[in-house]
């Protein structure tokens, strides 16, 4: 093609992008018209451009308008200017660039990252009633948490607003070790303490610094997806072991397996199930740790909301010197937006600790961890701990109420000693799967407890959750459920 040519083409085609309604400015509609043209392959390589005045006199712009545009992609290595001569388009060839069939595609993502998206359903809430992990927002003291926010938001120092490499806000690390040694039984001191932005972080860092891919993990079945996840995103080998009333049964896995490098539990409230670890399992396993040189990734995730006795005494805190790496988070004690949370390390590898958080995952907001530090060391936590306890006593007996009609007939429940969910256990999953079907057809949405096997083995049953609704809510769908429990059994399935 001439220069005439192209340049007649490019000066058409200008008029007509700028006549088109738009709300950019006109320097950078020009821009976008040729930038396109010549990755599509329009404009091809070495074709000369219309000179800047040319355009200007040719088009509904200004001289100005038309040098911003052409000099942007000359910076950017689209068009050169060549002395003298004008401005040409790059030699560089485009072709191909705008249709992408090597664009990656889903069969193409790593085999962790389909394992990690098995276990990560895409849930949307539609209903608080028996949403599970969710505490009662409603009864957040929102606008006193965000006036103690706005506090520590005020400006400060400039260093304030770098990168951090402390392992956590020094005030919150305080805050945090006084509270697990008081209500948890935790050993340890501040300097101990890695703040992260919650479990799900915290178990990644575990897996990363302390086992290397293919190694093998004991992970609780029925047990945490998230777990699940991050260790299968660090390429672990995943051990099902067993949980009984008394919690996991390591001595059913023991002499079967390589020796595990990590041993995750939730011996507090065991999730899903609901269980304590018994005290003779929990002294089982420390030994197992000992003699397999592993470490116990002892997740402590709502011990606080415990209604039949105090909070129980952690696993960590059970022997000097035990191998267990602590995890606790705000997620359901506050809110899980807040993300945040903490690891208890031994001291030997705190430092490598906090230096891989900073690496990898960077340091939460300062002033959200002062905050949080202050709503501590004022008592708010804890009061609101206290407040939660009684709502969520209400919110369960709400739903046992509801639920009655069916636990009268034999729908067996789980003891709702602590936390934020009932398991109900069924007798088939052709019934799970019924009661799950009816319920989306009605707007209730229940999580199987199946899914939550990873053995094989698997049991039938619902995992109800009961905190963020409030008792009126619970009730309509609550008897729901217990009449489509009630017509499952009748019908067989
Ligand atoms: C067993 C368990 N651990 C931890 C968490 C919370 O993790 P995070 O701090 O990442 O929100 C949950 C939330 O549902 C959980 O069920």
């Amino acid at each position: 093609m001439s220069d005439r040519a192209v340049f007649a083409w490019v000066i058409d085609g200008l008029n007509r992008r700028l006549a088109e309604p738009s709300g950019d400015p006109k320097q950078r509609r020009v821009y976008n018209a040729l930038r396109a043209w010549i990755v599509s392959g329009e404009l091809m390589p070495d074709m000369r451009l219309p000179s800047s005045r040319l355009l200007a006199r040719e088009t509904d712009m200004g001289r100005n308008t038309a040098l911003g545009a052409i000099d942007q992609l000359v910076a950017e290595g689209f068009l050169v200017a060549r002395e003298g001569a004008g401005v040409y388009v790059t030699a560089v060839g485009f072709a191909g660039l705008s249709d992408t069939p090597n664009a990656p595609t889903s069969d193409r993502l790593s085999q962790r990252g389909r394992a990690v998206l098995a276990v990560s359903p895409d849930d949307a809430v539609t209903h608080p009633a028996f949403t599970l992990g969710m505490p009662a927002l409603d009864r957040f003291p929102e606008a006193r948490w965000r006036r103690v926010v706005r506090r520590h938001q005020r400006p400060g120092a400039q260093q304030a607003l770098h990168y951090r490499t402390h392992g956590g806000h020094p005030d919150l690390k305080a805050a945090i070790a006084d509270y697990v040694r008081l209500a948890r039984g935790v050993v340890c001191q501040a300097d101990q303490i890695l703040i992260t932005h919650g479990t799900q972080q915290g178990l990644g860092l575990v897996a990363t610094l302390l086992a290397d891919g293919g190694d093998s993990a004991w992970i609780e079945d029925p047990g945490y997806l998230g777990a699940r996840a991050a260790f299968q995103a660090a390429d672990l080998r995943l051990i099902p072991v067993p949980v009984d009333d008394d919690g996991l049964d390591g001595s059913a896995v023991a002499s079967a397996h390589p020796a595990p490098r990590l041993i995750y539990t939730t011996p507090s409230n065991q999730y899903p199930r609901g269980v304590t670890l018994a005290l003779k399992r929990r002294l089982a396993l420390l030994e197992t740790a000992r003699q397999h040189e592993a470490w116990i990734v002892e997740d402590d995730y709502d011990s606080e909301l415990r209604y039949v006795s105090s909070p129980l005494a952690c696993l960590q805190g059970l022997a000097g010197g035990a191998p267990v790496i602590y995890l606790g988070t705000f997620s359901k004690t506050l809110f899980p937006a807040l993300q945040l949370g903490y690891i208890v390390v031994p001291r030997a590898l705190i430092s490598r600790f906090r230096r891989a958080n900073a690496r990898l995952f960077r340091e939460e907001d300062p002033a959200l961890q002062a905050a949080l530090a202050d709503f501590m060391n004022s008592g708010e936590f804890a009061a609101h701990i206290r407040k939660m306890r009684r709502c969520y006593r209400r919110r369960q007996a709400a739903l046992r109420e509801a639920l009655a009609p069916a636990t009268n007939a034999g729908l067996r429940l789980s003891s709702g000693a602590a936390g934020l969910h009932l398991v109900a256990y069924l007798d088939s999953i052709a019934q799970e799967t019924r009661l799950v079907d009816e319920g989306a057809a009605v707007g209730v949405s229940l999580a199987r407890l199946s899914t939550y096997f990873i053995g094989g083995r698997t049991e039938p049953g619902l995992v109800l959750g009961y905190a963020g609704a409030d008792e009126a809510e619970i009730a309509r769908p609550g008897g729901w459920l217990a009449r489509a429990w009630r017509a499952s059994q009748d019908d067989g399935s």
